[in-house]
């Protein structure tokens, strides 16, 4: 257990003793630090609940406090105090050997994450790193707060451009056995190349959107895959797996971990099941079969979900709900989270009110969409090339390349890999940045600057700390005393990261870590810059610098790695 968390405990207690009920009062940061570093504000909610005087209550609660110092009481009832110094570096020894004692892990639950959902055969825009960037963060997230987690990338590998590349191939190669209806052998593999799919959709795409036969031809050819004629769905396997080592690229490059590598194909076998659980809920309308999902309580437009479209074929929320029937069944998780833009939020309501009103999944399996908004531009409009057209996320990485490259230090080893990893963390940092639901302006100087509040600031605050341990020649740190009240800044951050972990895993969002890890950086910088580290003459000074810099460089490690931000040694 946390430091923190063992003090809001131990006063929770003692306030129950007093005969008030409550549940874990918060332990504040005071915002006056000679009146103490720390402060309750309890004493003002029992007031109102208990009808008493603040005051009175304060002091009553003082009365029993025997474990801090300074504590005094402010109007209208505020409790400050602080820490004994003997406590908190007792425990900030453990935590140099066992980070997780800044964690508070909470009860274990399975949760599963659906994210990432690149579609198949077609480029990444910019708009699909937000939901691999935010899912593989919270996976990580969740794992370090004790949860267990299966991570899905659930590939959109069925629609129009499976449609669209089947009918440029029949086209240029009518005479394959794919395109031969009494063909009933093997199938041959075919041999594209992931660009020769750019190439061949491009093509497709603009044949078929002046020529309306051709486009006919398109929707007839997806419908077929959707029905299940074995000759397209074999030559579209094939089509997705190519596409795959590139979505795949992508992804690694991300950082981003997928214990499944599932897709809507996947879920075809379950679509008949599903079916019969929402059978008796489903009832014809305009020749498709919907359902109803609205409830009395509700105050915005609720539309019925369809469930199959009008000419029987399967679409997105069919495939969402075989998906939902399918990890139910194979792993009953507490939790499915799903990491989609905030354009799908109505539908996955939908489709959770579907899954609990016919009982697919249990009620006590949460289903939960999170979410984000768009990248925007300067202009405010969703972010574009320059000459207007669609920013493709490769796009993105290569403009981010160019603006870390001529500020790279000469002589460094292993300066492409460095450079790559500063590109994805400036991506990384941005993207994380800002409240998850909001959208925000990508400012390509801006957020690939070495200073400020950036991903590279984080790296290069990262190499100065490495550097200090390197240097130090010791491998046994230890705190002895709060040297200074630049080292106390430090201490006093560190102490609330488990608040800030729990913070941003309740809202889903990384915001809350990305300003702790620049608020650390910053401390610590501002430190550096008023001693000199390994140049002090007094060791047992010089030991407990050390041991600060042990600690921060631990937090801000582990925390990188929770965003999926990898270090460098240089830079
Ligand atoms: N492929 C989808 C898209 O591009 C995202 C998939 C999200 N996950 C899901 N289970 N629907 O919008």
């Amino acid at each position: 257990m946390s430091f923190i968390k063992e003090q809001e405990n131990y006063i929770t207690n003692i306030i129950n003793n007093l005969g008030y009920e409550v549940d874990n009062i918060p332990i504040l940061p005071s915002g006056k630090r000679e009146l103490g570093t720390f402060q309750l504000n309890i004493a003002m909610i029992l007031a109102k609940k208990y009808h008493k005087n603040p005051m009175d209550i304060a002091n009553e609660i003082v009365s029993k406090l025997d474990r801090f110092e300074n504590i005094n009481i402010a109007n209208p009832g505020f409790i400050n105090f602080s820490f004994r110094d003997v406590d908190v570096l007792k425990y900030l020894n453990l935590v140099l050997n066992d980070f997780n004692l800044l964690v508070d892990k909470h009860q274990e639950k399975l949760v599963f994450l659906d994210y990432g959902g690149a579609n198949a055969a077609k480029a990444l825009h910019v708009g699909h790193m937000r939901s691999p960037n935010i899912g593989e963060a919270m996976r990580r997230l969740a794992n370090l707060l004790g949860d267990k987690t299966i991570s899905d990338v659930h590939i959109g590998d069925l629609g129009r451009q499976a449609g669209m590349l089947i009918s440029e191939i029949k086209k240029r190669e009518p005479d394959l056995v794919f395109f031969d209806e009494n063909y009933e052998g093997e199938f041959p593999k075919v041999n594209y190349t992931p660009s020769d799919l750019g190439e061949m959709y491009v093509k497709a795409n603009l044949d078929a959107i002046s020529n309306e036969t051709r486009m006919e031809e398109v929707r007839e050819i997806t419908a077929e895959i959707d029905k299940g004629n074995q000759r397209y769905i074999a030559l579209w396997k094939q089509l997705v797996d190519i596409s795959l080592v590139t979505i795949k690229e992508v992804y690694q490059k991300l950082n981003c971990h997928f214990d499944l590598w599932e897709g809507e194909l996947d879920s075809f076998k379950d679509v008949p099941q599903m079916l019969e659980v929402l059978n008796p809920y489903l009832y014809e309308s305009n020749g498709a079969m919907v359902m109803d999902v609205k409830e009395d309580a509700d105050t915005k437009e609720m539309p019925p979900l369809i469930v199959i479209k009008q000419d029987g074929a399967t679409i997105y929320a069919t495939r969402d709900l075989a998906t939902i029937y399918s990890r139910e069944k194979r792993f009953q998780p507490d939790e499915i989270w799903y990491f989609t833009d905030n354009r799908q939020s109505l539908y996955f309501e939908q489709v959770f009110r579907a899954s609990y009103k016919s009982g697919l999944v249990r009620d006590n399996c949460k289903l939960m969409h999170f979410g984000f908004g768009t990248i925007n531009g300067k202009n405010g409009k969703p972010y574009k090339t320059r000459d207007g057209g669609v920013m493709e996320l490769g796009n993105l990485i290569d403009l981010i390349k160019e603006e870390i490259t001529p500020k790279m230090k000469d002589g460094i080893k292993n300066k492409d890999e460095v450079i790559d990893k500063l590109t994805i963390a400036t991506l990384k940092y941005s993207d994380l940045m800002s409240f998850r639901n909001t959208d925000y302006i990508f400012d390509l100087e801006k957020f690939a600057s070495f200073d400020g509040k950036t991903g590279p600031y984080l790296l290069y605050t990262v190499v100065r700390l490495k550097s200090l341990l390197r240097k130090s020649n010791i491998d046994n740190f230890n705190f002895t005393k709060i040297e200074n009240s630049e080292f106390l800044d430090i201490i006093l951050k560190i102490l609330e990261l488990p608040n800030i972990l729990n913070r941003s895993y309740n809202d889903k969002s990384l915001n809350y870590v990305t300003d702790f890890l620049f608020d650390l950086a910053s401390l610590f910088n501002k430190f550096y810059n008023n001693y000199h580290i390994l140049t002090e003459e007094d060791t047992t000074v010089k030991n407990n610098y050390l041991a600060l810099v042990k600690l921060v460089y631990l937090v801000i490690s582990n925390l990188l790695n929770v965003l999926a931000i990898e270090e460098v040694d240089e830079m």
